[in-house]
Protein backbone atom coordinates (compact mmCIF):
# COMPACT_ATOMS: atom_id res chain seq x y z
CA UNK A 1 0.00 0.00 0.00
CA UNK A 2 3.05 2.64 0.79
CA UNK A 3 4.58 1.53 -2.18
CA UNK A 4 1.75 2.59 -4.07
CA UNK A 5 0.70 5.47 -2.56
CA UNK A 6 4.57 6.82 -2.91
CA UNK A 7 4.31 5.44 -6.60
CA UNK A 8 1.13 7.65 -7.21
CA UNK A 9 2.85 10.40 -6.34
CA UNK A 10 5.86 10.32 -8.17
CA UNK A 11 3.49 9.69 -11.13
CA UNK A 12 1.85 12.69 -10.14
CA UNK A 13 4.42 14.64 -9.62
CA UNK A 14 5.82 14.38 -13.19
CA UNK A 15 2.38 15.12 -14.70
CA UNK A 16 2.68 17.88 -12.73
CA UNK A 17 6.12 19.18 -14.43
CA UNK A 18 4.29 18.35 -17.89
CA UNK A 19 1.20 20.97 -17.29
CA UNK A 20 1.27 23.64 -20.24
CA UNK A 21 -1.94 23.76 -21.96
CA UNK A 22 -5.36 24.77 -20.17
CA UNK A 23 -7.03 21.68 -21.13
CA UNK A 24 -4.12 19.49 -19.49
CA UNK A 25 -3.98 21.00 -16.48
CA UNK A 26 -8.22 20.08 -15.82
CA UNK A 27 -7.59 16.42 -17.32
CA UNK A 28 -4.65 16.26 -14.29
CA UNK A 29 -7.06 17.63 -12.00
CA UNK A 30 -9.78 15.27 -12.36
CA UNK A 31 -7.29 11.81 -12.72
CA UNK A 32 -5.62 12.51 -9.50
CA UNK A 33 -8.10 14.87 -7.25
CA UNK A 34 -11.49 14.44 -9.27
CA UNK A 35 -14.06 12.75 -6.91
CA UNK A 36 -13.69 9.76 -8.83
CA UNK A 37 -9.72 10.74 -9.03
CA UNK A 38 -7.50 8.47 -8.10
CA UNK A 39 -6.66 9.53 -4.87
CA UNK A 40 -10.02 8.82 -3.65
CA UNK A 41 -10.11 5.82 -5.15
CA UNK A 42 -7.03 5.55 -2.92
CA UNK A 43 -8.82 6.89 0.33
CA UNK A 44 -12.13 4.86 -0.26
CA UNK A 45 -10.27 1.91 0.01
CA UNK A 46 -8.45 2.31 3.57
CA UNK A 47 -11.41 0.97 5.18
CA UNK A 48 -11.19 -2.19 4.17
CA UNK A 49 -6.98 -2.19 5.45
CA UNK A 50 -6.13 -4.24 8.72
CA UNK A 51 -7.23 -2.28 11.53
CA UNK A 52 -3.27 -1.45 12.56
CA UNK A 53 -2.20 -0.19 9.07
CA UNK A 54 -4.93 2.17 8.84
CA UNK A 55 -3.78 4.87 10.68
CA UNK A 56 -0.16 4.84 9.42
CA UNK A 57 -1.25 4.74 5.43
CA UNK A 58 -4.52 7.39 6.20
CA UNK A 59 -1.95 9.87 7.05
CA UNK A 60 0.34 9.40 4.38
CA UNK A 61 -2.40 9.50 2.12
CA UNK A 62 -4.03 12.45 3.56
CA UNK A 63 -0.74 13.82 2.95
CA UNK A 64 0.11 12.92 -0.32
CA UNK A 65 -3.01 14.26 -0.95
CA UNK A 66 -2.40 18.15 0.30
CA UNK A 67 0.87 18.23 -0.99
CA UNK A 68 -0.19 17.37 -4.61
CA UNK A 69 -3.39 19.77 -4.61
CA UNK A 70 -0.95 22.56 -2.84
CA UNK A 71 1.73 21.92 -6.15
CA UNK A 72 -1.00 21.27 -8.29
CA UNK A 73 -2.32 24.98 -7.55
CA UNK A 74 0.79 26.68 -7.79
CA UNK A 75 1.40 25.11 -11.00
CA UNK A 76 -1.73 25.98 -12.42
CA UNK A 77 -1.32 29.88 -11.65
CA UNK A 78 2.12 29.74 -12.56
CA UNK A 79 0.64 28.60 -15.56
CA UNK A 80 -2.03 31.51 -15.56
CA UNK A 81 0.34 34.33 -15.61
CA UNK A 82 2.40 32.81 -18.36
CA UNK A 83 -0.54 32.16 -20.51
CA UNK A 84 -1.10 35.04 -23.20
CA UNK A 85 -4.34 36.24 -22.82
CA UNK A 86 -5.53 35.84 -26.01
CA UNK A 87 -5.75 31.43 -25.51
CA UNK A 88 -8.51 32.09 -23.04
CA UNK A 89 -10.44 34.72 -25.51
CA UNK A 90 -12.35 36.53 -22.61
CA UNK A 91 -15.58 38.46 -24.01
CA UNK A 92 -16.55 40.83 -21.61
CA UNK A 93 -20.20 41.98 -23.07
CA UNK A 94 -21.17 44.64 -20.49
CA UNK A 95 -18.31 47.01 -22.19
CA UNK A 96 -19.42 49.91 -23.58
CA UNK A 97 -19.15 49.95 -27.19
CA UNK A 98 -15.85 51.83 -29.19
CA UNK A 99 -17.40 55.35 -29.73
CA UNK A 100 -16.36 56.35 -33.18
CA UNK A 101 -14.80 59.93 -33.38
CA UNK A 102 -17.29 62.35 -33.95
CA UNK A 103 -16.15 66.28 -34.88
CA UNK A 104 -17.40 69.44 -33.66
CA UNK A 105 -18.40 72.63 -35.18
CA UNK A 106 -15.49 74.53 -37.59
CA UNK A 107 -13.66 76.94 -35.72
CA UNK A 108 -15.30 79.60 -37.86
CA UNK A 109 -18.35 78.49 -37.24
CA UNK A 110 -17.46 78.56 -33.12
CA UNK A 111 -16.39 82.02 -34.06
CA UNK A 112 -19.15 83.44 -35.78
CA UNK A 113 -21.46 81.58 -32.54
CA UNK A 114 -19.03 83.50 -29.97
CA UNK A 115 -19.81 87.12 -32.05
CA UNK A 116 -23.62 86.16 -32.66
CA UNK A 117 -23.53 85.82 -28.49
CA UNK A 118 -22.34 89.23 -27.89
CA UNK A 119 -24.46 91.15 -30.09
CA UNK A 120 -27.39 89.51 -28.77
CA UNK A 121 -26.97 90.39 -25.59
CA UNK A 122 -26.86 94.32 -27.00
CA UNK A 123 -30.78 93.44 -28.70
CA UNK A 124 -29.08 92.49 -32.01
CA UNK A 125 -31.27 89.43 -34.60
CA UNK A 126 -29.44 87.78 -36.77
CA UNK A 127 -30.05 87.88 -40.61
CA UNK A 128 -29.20 86.05 -43.51
CA UNK A 129 -28.90 87.17 -47.44
CA UNK A 130 -28.06 84.68 -50.46
CA UNK A 131 -24.30 84.39 -51.27
CA UNK A 132 -24.78 84.54 -54.97
CA UNK A 133 -26.69 88.07 -55.50
CA UNK A 134 -27.30 90.53 -57.87
CA UNK A 135 -25.34 92.99 -59.12
CA UNK A 136 -28.08 95.70 -57.41
CA UNK A 137 -27.39 94.76 -53.47
CA UNK A 138 -24.25 94.40 -54.18
CA UNK A 139 -23.25 97.64 -55.61
CA UNK A 140 -26.02 99.88 -57.04
CA UNK A 141 -28.62 100.20 -53.82
CA UNK A 142 -25.26 100.51 -51.86
CA UNK A 143 -24.32 104.09 -53.50
CA UNK A 144 -21.58 102.25 -55.92
CA UNK A 145 -22.89 103.06 -59.78
CA UNK A 146 -21.11 101.52 -62.28
CA UNK A 147 -19.24 104.06 -62.88
CA UNK A 148 -17.72 104.17 -59.32
CA UNK A 149 -13.92 104.41 -58.89
CA UNK A 150 -14.51 101.88 -55.87
CA UNK A 151 -15.46 99.04 -57.85
CA UNK A 152 -12.32 98.10 -58.42
CA UNK A 153 -11.46 97.66 -54.94
CA UNK A 154 -14.33 95.37 -54.97
CA UNK A 155 -13.04 93.18 -57.87
CA UNK A 156 -15.95 90.31 -57.85
CA UNK A 157 -16.57 86.99 -59.38
CA UNK A 158 -19.68 87.54 -61.73
CA UNK A 159 -21.46 84.84 -63.55
CA UNK A 160 -23.20 86.80 -65.74
CA UNK A 161 -23.93 90.50 -66.46
CA UNK A 162 -26.03 90.96 -63.34
CA UNK A 163 -25.50 88.00 -61.37
CA UNK A 164 -22.61 87.40 -58.89
CA UNK A 165 -21.33 86.26 -55.67
CA UNK A 166 -21.33 88.90 -53.18
CA UNK A 167 -17.94 90.74 -52.31
CA UNK A 168 -19.54 91.69 -49.02
CA UNK A 169 -22.44 90.94 -46.76
CA UNK A 170 -23.66 94.96 -46.87
CA UNK A 171 -26.09 93.22 -49.44
CA UNK A 172 -28.16 91.99 -46.42
CA UNK A 173 -28.34 95.39 -45.16
CA UNK A 174 -30.47 96.63 -48.09
CA UNK A 175 -32.56 93.23 -48.31
CA UNK A 176 -33.42 93.83 -44.68
CA UNK A 177 -33.89 97.66 -45.22
CA UNK A 178 -36.64 96.94 -47.96
CA UNK A 179 -38.63 93.48 -45.59
CA UNK A 180 -39.07 96.13 -42.56
CA UNK A 181 -39.06 99.63 -41.35
CA UNK A 182 -36.93 101.27 -38.38
CA UNK A 183 -36.32 100.07 -35.66
CA UNK A 184 -33.58 98.01 -37.36
CA UNK A 185 -30.78 95.65 -35.06
CA UNK A 186 -29.59 93.19 -36.91
CA UNK A 187 -25.90 91.21 -37.64
CA UNK A 188 -25.16 89.14 -40.79
CA UNK A 189 -22.41 86.53 -40.85
CA UNK A 190 -21.80 84.79 -44.23
CA UNK A 191 -19.63 83.76 -47.09
CA UNK A 192 -18.43 86.30 -49.36
CA UNK A 193 -16.01 86.05 -52.39
CA UNK A 194 -13.25 88.26 -54.28
CA UNK A 195 -10.64 86.95 -56.80
CA UNK A 196 -7.81 88.33 -54.04
CA UNK A 197 -4.54 86.49 -54.51
CA UNK A 198 -4.38 83.97 -52.11
CA UNK A 199 -1.62 84.43 -49.32
CA UNK A 200 -1.19 83.97 -45.55
CA UNK A 201 -4.12 86.86 -44.91
CA UNK A 202 -5.89 86.42 -48.22
CA UNK A 203 -8.78 83.79 -49.30
CA UNK A 204 -10.87 84.13 -52.64
CA UNK A 205 -13.74 83.12 -50.39
CA UNK A 206 -13.78 84.37 -46.45
CA UNK A 207 -16.63 85.16 -43.94
CA UNK A 208 -17.53 88.60 -43.10
CA UNK A 209 -20.02 89.60 -40.25
CA UNK A 210 -22.32 92.42 -41.31
CA UNK A 211 -23.87 95.00 -38.39
CA UNK A 212 -26.42 97.66 -38.81
CA UNK A 213 -28.66 100.00 -36.86
CA UNK A 214 -31.58 102.18 -37.72
CA UNK A 215 -33.62 104.47 -35.94
CA UNK A 216 -34.21 107.80 -34.83
CA UNK A 217 -31.58 109.38 -33.60
CA UNK A 218 -28.77 106.46 -33.56
CA UNK A 219 -25.28 109.15 -33.94
CA UNK A 220 -21.28 107.59 -34.12
CA UNK A 221 -21.41 107.97 -30.72
CA UNK A 222 -23.48 104.72 -30.53
CA UNK A 223 -21.41 103.14 -32.86
CA UNK A 224 -18.10 103.51 -31.09
CA UNK A 225 -19.99 102.48 -28.20
CA UNK A 226 -21.64 98.97 -29.42
CA UNK A 227 -17.64 98.16 -31.26
CA UNK A 228 -16.04 99.04 -27.84
CA UNK A 229 -18.19 97.09 -25.83
CA UNK A 230 -17.88 94.15 -28.50
CA UNK A 231 -13.81 94.32 -28.75
CA UNK A 232 -13.69 94.07 -24.48
CA UNK A 233 -16.15 91.31 -24.88
CA UNK A 234 -14.54 89.45 -27.37
CA UNK A 235 -10.97 90.06 -27.16
CA UNK A 236 -10.52 90.99 -22.92
CA UNK A 237 -11.24 94.23 -21.01
CA UNK A 238 -8.09 95.75 -21.62
CA UNK A 239 -8.32 95.66 -25.39
CA UNK A 240 -8.08 99.14 -26.13
CA UNK A 241 -9.90 100.41 -29.70
CA UNK A 242 -9.03 102.91 -32.43
CA UNK A 243 -11.19 104.81 -35.52
CA UNK A 244 -9.24 105.96 -38.42
CA UNK A 245 -10.49 107.96 -40.79
CA UNK A 246 -11.27 105.66 -44.36
CA UNK A 247 -13.46 105.24 -47.51
CA UNK A 248 -16.65 103.95 -48.03
CA UNK A 249 -19.54 104.30 -50.83
CA UNK A 250 -21.95 103.36 -48.11
CA UNK A 251 -21.27 105.21 -45.11
CA UNK A 252 -20.32 108.67 -44.25
CA UNK A 253 -18.34 109.32 -42.52
CA UNK A 254 -16.30 106.27 -42.71
CA UNK A 255 -13.72 104.70 -40.69
CA UNK A 256 -11.69 101.42 -40.11
CA UNK A 257 -11.03 100.16 -36.89
CA UNK A 258 -8.38 98.66 -35.05
CA UNK A 259 -7.49 96.96 -31.94
CA UNK A 260 -4.04 96.91 -29.69
CA UNK A 261 -2.62 93.74 -30.95
CA UNK A 262 -3.52 90.86 -28.68
CA UNK A 263 -0.35 89.47 -29.66
CA UNK A 264 2.15 91.60 -28.01
CA UNK A 265 -0.43 93.83 -26.36
CA UNK A 266 0.26 96.95 -28.29
CA UNK A 267 3.78 97.57 -27.92
CA UNK A 268 4.67 95.92 -31.64
CA UNK A 269 5.70 92.50 -32.94
CA UNK A 270 5.50 91.18 -36.38
CA UNK A 271 1.79 90.38 -36.13
CA UNK A 272 0.93 94.27 -36.41
CA UNK A 273 3.85 95.66 -38.17
CA UNK A 274 5.27 96.82 -35.18
CA UNK A 275 2.81 99.00 -34.86
CA UNK A 276 0.73 97.88 -31.87
CA UNK A 277 -2.72 98.02 -33.84
CA UNK A 278 -4.57 95.70 -35.78
CA UNK A 279 -7.19 96.28 -38.46
CA UNK A 280 -10.18 94.34 -37.75
CA UNK A 281 -13.49 96.22 -39.57
CA UNK A 282 -14.29 98.63 -41.48
CA UNK A 283 -17.61 100.87 -40.06
CA UNK A 284 -19.17 104.04 -40.89
CA UNK A 285 -22.72 105.80 -40.73
CA UNK A 286 -25.30 104.68 -43.38
CA UNK A 287 -25.04 107.23 -45.66
CA UNK A 288 -28.49 109.15 -46.98
CA UNK A 289 -27.85 107.54 -50.82
CA UNK A 290 -28.52 104.01 -49.00
CA UNK A 291 -31.59 105.32 -46.83
CA UNK A 292 -33.00 106.46 -50.66
CA UNK A 293 -32.50 102.87 -52.34
CA UNK A 294 -34.79 101.59 -49.65
CA UNK A 295 -37.16 104.37 -49.26
CA UNK A 296 -36.46 105.13 -45.79
CA UNK A 297 -37.09 109.06 -45.02
CA UNK A 298 -33.49 110.01 -44.65
CA UNK A 299 -34.38 112.94 -42.79
CA UNK A 300 -36.00 111.14 -39.86
CA UNK A 301 -33.80 108.30 -39.34
CA UNK A 302 -30.18 107.45 -38.80
CA UNK A 303 -27.98 104.51 -38.87
CA UNK A 304 -24.47 103.22 -38.42
CA UNK A 305 -23.19 99.81 -39.87
CA UNK A 306 -19.98 97.84 -40.00
CA UNK A 307 -18.63 94.55 -41.46
CA UNK A 308 -15.86 92.48 -40.00
CA UNK A 309 -13.45 89.96 -41.31
CA UNK A 310 -14.15 86.84 -39.03
CA UNK A 311 -11.50 84.80 -40.22
CA UNK A 312 -8.85 88.04 -39.39
CA UNK A 313 -10.62 88.30 -35.85
CA UNK A 314 -10.30 84.55 -35.25
CA UNK A 315 -6.60 84.61 -36.35
CA UNK A 316 -6.32 87.33 -33.68
CA UNK A 317 -8.07 85.60 -30.81
CA UNK A 318 -6.01 82.34 -31.18
CA UNK A 319 -3.27 83.33 -32.61
CA UNK A 320 -3.39 82.12 -35.81
CA UNK A 321 -0.37 83.15 -38.50
CA UNK A 322 -1.67 81.87 -42.11
CA UNK A 323 -5.79 82.22 -43.26
CA UNK A 324 -4.98 79.00 -45.33
CA UNK A 325 -5.34 76.44 -42.14
CA UNK A 326 -8.84 77.11 -42.08
CA UNK A 327 -9.47 75.89 -44.96
CA UNK A 328 -7.28 73.11 -45.88
CA UNK A 329 -9.15 70.26 -43.33
CA UNK A 330 -6.26 69.06 -41.43
CA UNK A 331 -7.47 67.58 -38.68
CA UNK A 332 -4.78 68.16 -36.64
CA UNK A 333 -5.17 72.39 -36.83
CA UNK A 334 -9.02 71.54 -36.19
CA UNK A 335 -8.67 69.18 -33.34
CA UNK A 336 -7.51 71.84 -31.39
CA UNK A 337 -10.66 73.92 -30.98
C1 LIG B 1 -16.05 95.75 -46.59
O1 LIG B 1 -16.18 94.67 -47.15
C2 LIG B 1 -17.22 96.59 -46.19
N1 LIG B 1 -18.44 95.99 -46.67
C3 LIG B 1 -17.23 96.73 -44.65
C4 LIG B 1 -18.22 97.75 -44.18
C5 LIG B 1 -19.50 97.37 -43.81
C6 LIG B 1 -17.86 99.11 -44.09
C7 LIG B 1 -20.43 98.32 -43.38
C8 LIG B 1 -18.78 100.05 -43.66
C9 LIG B 1 -20.04 99.64 -43.29
P1 LIG B 1 -13.43 95.58 -46.55
O2 LIG B 1 -13.26 95.34 -48.01
O3 LIG B 1 -12.39 96.40 -45.87
O4 LIG B 1 -14.84 96.25 -46.19
O5 LIG B 1 -13.53 94.15 -45.84
C10 LIG B 1 -13.88 94.04 -44.48
C11 LIG B 1 -12.98 93.03 -43.75
O6 LIG B 1 -12.96 91.81 -44.47
C12 LIG B 1 -11.54 93.47 -43.69
O7 LIG B 1 -11.31 94.30 -42.59
C13 LIG B 1 -10.83 92.14 -43.53
O8 LIG B 1 -10.88 91.74 -42.16
C14 LIG B 1 -11.71 91.19 -44.30
N2 LIG B 1 -11.14 90.85 -45.63
C15 LIG B 1 -11.12 91.61 -46.74
N3 LIG B 1 -10.57 90.96 -47.78
C16 LIG B 1 -10.23 89.72 -47.32
C17 LIG B 1 -9.64 88.54 -47.91
N4 LIG B 1 -9.30 88.47 -49.21
N5 LIG B 1 -9.44 87.46 -47.13
C18 LIG B 1 -9.82 87.49 -45.83
N6 LIG B 1 -10.37 88.55 -45.21
C19 LIG B 1 -10.59 89.67 -45.94
MG1 LIG C 1 -10.34 97.30 -45.60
Amino acid sequence: MKEELLELRQKADKDLKELRLPEDIERFRVKYLGRKGLLSEFLSRIPSLPQEERPVIGRLANEIKVDISKRFEETTRALGEKQPRTTIPIQDVSLPGRTPPIGHRHPLIQTIGDIKDIFARMGFQVAFGPEVELEYYNFEALNIPLDHPSRDDFDTFYLDDEVLLRSQTSTVQIRVMQRQKPPIRIIAPGKVFRPDTVDARHSFMFHQIEGLMVDEGVNFAHLKGVLTLFARAYFGPDTRMRFRPSFFPFTEPSAEVEISCTLCKGRGCSVCGSTGWLEILGAGMVHPNVFKAVGYDAEKYTGFAFGMGIERIAMLKYGIDDIRLFFENDIRFLSQF
